[in-house]
């Protein structure tokens, strides 16, 4: 996809390199370029507060269905995130994945550099996103970024040829996961009331895919770093698989961060900025972020669900009828993307907002 090569990111350190040479001596600092301002640092962070739950089995249960259409939508509405069960994903193909990302990310850092990012090819693969500039703040962790879908797009330079499964892993999750998006927009457009439930459908025809697998080192002063910058996804949706159990993603509801526990056997998902905008506002696209963990590493790999660079990017027009008006502003959506990712990240209202009418 052409946006994922137009992204570029000026090249910062290792952080996994650089974590081990702070964890294995005794007094050396975390650089300055890494260290958030204490204001930062002293957000209020809720824990032991639940996402919403979506059964996807009792959605394709025609005696539960409606009911769970009106979690769904709850969920979608008020805190555009859920954590999805019963979806049906073969347990072994989520097994697989896990075990070869986490794989991926024990090779020695020359066996990883070989699947860096090129400057030819802007994101895809081992390296950084978002740094725009040499005085910006760093995020405590290392990326992969990979094209999935459409699968003619893949740029095998980058996919790592060990482990040697690691391929075949990615692209099973892969296929197993764009069954579940397919699925969870369908429900969306009926929970949305469209009449041509097609209409949102098409948009996503051919289920663009990106991938990024993220590796946050601990942090000897963890309290001091941010493992990923806020932001919301510019994606339609973000299935998000922890890859081991380690908490660190937090969301922001009601002004306050909430902590997200990874819950066995579901998968997180978010609700992106586009499909705030085909819903004209209905579904929300909220700001997350993720922090690190003082003595262990996490690692948690993100699906985006994206549409075709050149979709036409606007509240879908049977939502915009009569007395309800258009709140965002039409795009190419390559322009959008484009625009996501020359700046760095900064909350939701560096991106979404710019659209906003
Ligand atoms: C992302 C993301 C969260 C996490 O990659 O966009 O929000 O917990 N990841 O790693
Ligand atoms: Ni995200």
């Amino acid at each position: 996809m052409a946006y994922a090569k137009t992204g570029r990111s000026l090249p910062v350190p290792n952080v996994q390199a650089l974590a081990q040479t702070l964890n294995g001596s005794s007094g050396e600092q975390v650089p300055e370029r890494f260290v958030r301002t204490e204001e930062v640092c002293a957000e209020e962070v809720v824990s032991g507060c639940a996402l919403p739950i979506v059964d996807l089995g009792r959605l394709l249960d025609p005696r539960s269905s409606e009911e769970e259409l009106a979690n769904l939508g709850f969920a979608c509405q008020e805190w555009g995130f859920f954590q999805l069960i019963n979806h049906g994903m073969p347990e072994e193909v989520i097994q697989d994945a896990k075990r070869d990302i986490a794989e991926f990310f024990t090779l020695p850092l020359e066996a990883k550099k070989a699947y860096a990012q090129l400057p030819e090819s802007g994101l895809q693969g081992y390296g950084q996103a978002f740094v725009v500039s040499e005085t910006q703040k760093l995020d405590w962790c290392d990326r992969f970024f990979l094209i999935l879908r459409p699968t003619e797009s893949r740029d095998m330079r980058f996919w790592p040829a060990q482990p040697p499964s690691f391929r075949s892993s990615v692209d099973r999750y892969s296929a197993e996961a764009t069954k579940v998006v397919w699925c969870l927009l369908r429900f969306m457009a009926t929970e949305m009331g469209l009449e041509e439930p097609e209409r949102l459908l098409e948009v996503f025809e051919g289920l663009p895919q990106n991938m990024r697998a993220t590796y946050y080192p601990p942090c000897v002063e963890a309290g001091k770093v941010i493992g990923l910058s806020p932001h919301s996804d510019a994606c339609g949706m973000t299935l998000l698989l922890h890859v081991n159990d380690v908490q660190g993603l937090q969301i922001k509801k009601d002004g306050k961060w909430v902590a997200v526990e990874p819950m066995n056997g579901a998968l997180v998902v978010n609700i992106g900025d586009v499909l705030e905008i085909l819903s004209n506002g209905r579904y929300i696209s909220v700001e997350h972020r993720a922090t690190v963990h003082q003595s262990r590493e996490r690692i948690s790999t993100a699906l985006f669900q994206q549409v075709s660079p050149d979709t036409m990017l606007r509240p879908l027009p049977e939502l915009v009828k009569g007395s309800n008006k258009a709140r965002y502003r039409s795009v190419i959506h390559e322009d959008f993307m484009k625009h996501y990712f020359s700046t760095k990240l900064d909350g939701r209202r560096s991106h979404l907002d710019h659209y906003k009418i």
